[in-house]
């Protein structure tokens, strides 16, 4: 196995969000050009996007199978910390960039630009809640691990790695890339076999998924787990390993990815104000306190 890389190589980007925003520059919003490319001009400077890109170079070298593996088996006992919802979205506040202040977005004010979205355009509870809660496995980066093993578009592991994925040169440091038991259009899995028998690359996604799995309707789950897998819901890559089922969720992954993207307004919602409204939301669907 590769060695890893050193703490201060493994944090490229000055925050975990410049993927988010970087995002913006792959998939301008089609509704709102204009405004889309000035503020992305205002915020994202050559350095930033230099972060992005080293930040791609690592999760692609070291996000392999047995990676993937070795983080389940370190994360999935959930023995790190018990917390309610309400204190892990404060916890995940602590997670602020002060490169920038006056143009960043805290975590919370991310999470309630989304849901509130979500919510003015009518949709059920459930969706509202999932917006509110998607991004909360970016906790792992409390808990000390890289950038590149916390956020970044997902992939599946054990197959091989699309050329739809961003940045796919990168792939070819891989280990898994020359393995021959993975370097196939398949790999280890059967055509259409579903996406639940899919490893995906290790991310807040699939974290969150394994702590919710219980306790949302099917459609949230969907989201939480596939929102940052790029390759199928905007490009359609892995369509040979899903199944009839996975098709149709995937239409709610697609109808949460510009509430995700595209509600980043200036103006910070009123979080005291709106706490109420998710309190109740966060007990009617959640358990007093979760395991992370
Ligand atoms: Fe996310
Ligand atoms: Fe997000």
């Amino acid at each position: 196995m590769k060695k890893m890389p050193k703490q201060v190589e493994s944090s490229p980007m000055k925050d975990v969000d410049d993927w988010e925003n970087d995002l913006l520059n792959r998939y301008p919003d089609p509704d709102a050009p204009n405004k889309e490319k000035d503020e992305f001009r205002n915020y994202i400077d050559s350095d930033r996007v230099e972060g992005v890109k080293q930040f791609y170079k690592l999760n692609h070298t070291y996000q392999t199978y047995d990676f993937v593996c070795e983080k389940e088996k370190e994360f999935l006992k959930f023995d790190k910390r018990k917390m309610s919802l309400w204190d892990a979205v404060n916890y995940l506040n602590t997670l602020v960039d002060d490169s920038d202040p006056d143009i960043e977005l805290d975590q919370l004010q991310h999470l309630l630009q989304t849901s509130e979205a979500i919510r003015a355009d009518g949709h059920p509870d459930w969706f509202v809640l999932t917006g509110f809660i998607h991004d909360i496995g970016k906790v792992l980066c409390l808990f000390g691990e890289p950038q590149w093993a916390v956020v970044g578009d997902t992939f599946p592991v054990g197959c091989a790695y699309s050329d739809k994925i961003v940045y796919p040169e990168f792939f070819k440091e891989n280990p898994d890339y020359t393995n021959e038991r993975f370097n196939h259009k398949f790999g280890i899995y059967e055509p259409h076999c579903g996406l639940e028998n899919v490893k995906m690359s290790w991310g807040h996604d699939e974290y969150l998924y394994q702590i919710m799995k219980d306790h949302l309707p099917e459609p949230a789950l969907y989201i939480i787990r596939y929102h940052s897998f790029y390759a199928q819901h905007k490009e359609g890559a892995y369509a040979h390993l899903m199944n009839e089922k996975d098709h149709e969720m995937f239409e709610w992954v697609k109808k949460f990815n510009p509430y995700d993207l595209y509600s980043k307004a200036p103006v910070s919602p009123d979080a005291e104000a709106l706490k109420p409204y998710y309190q109740g939301l966060v007990s009617k669907y959640l358990p007093e306190t979760l395991h992370f």
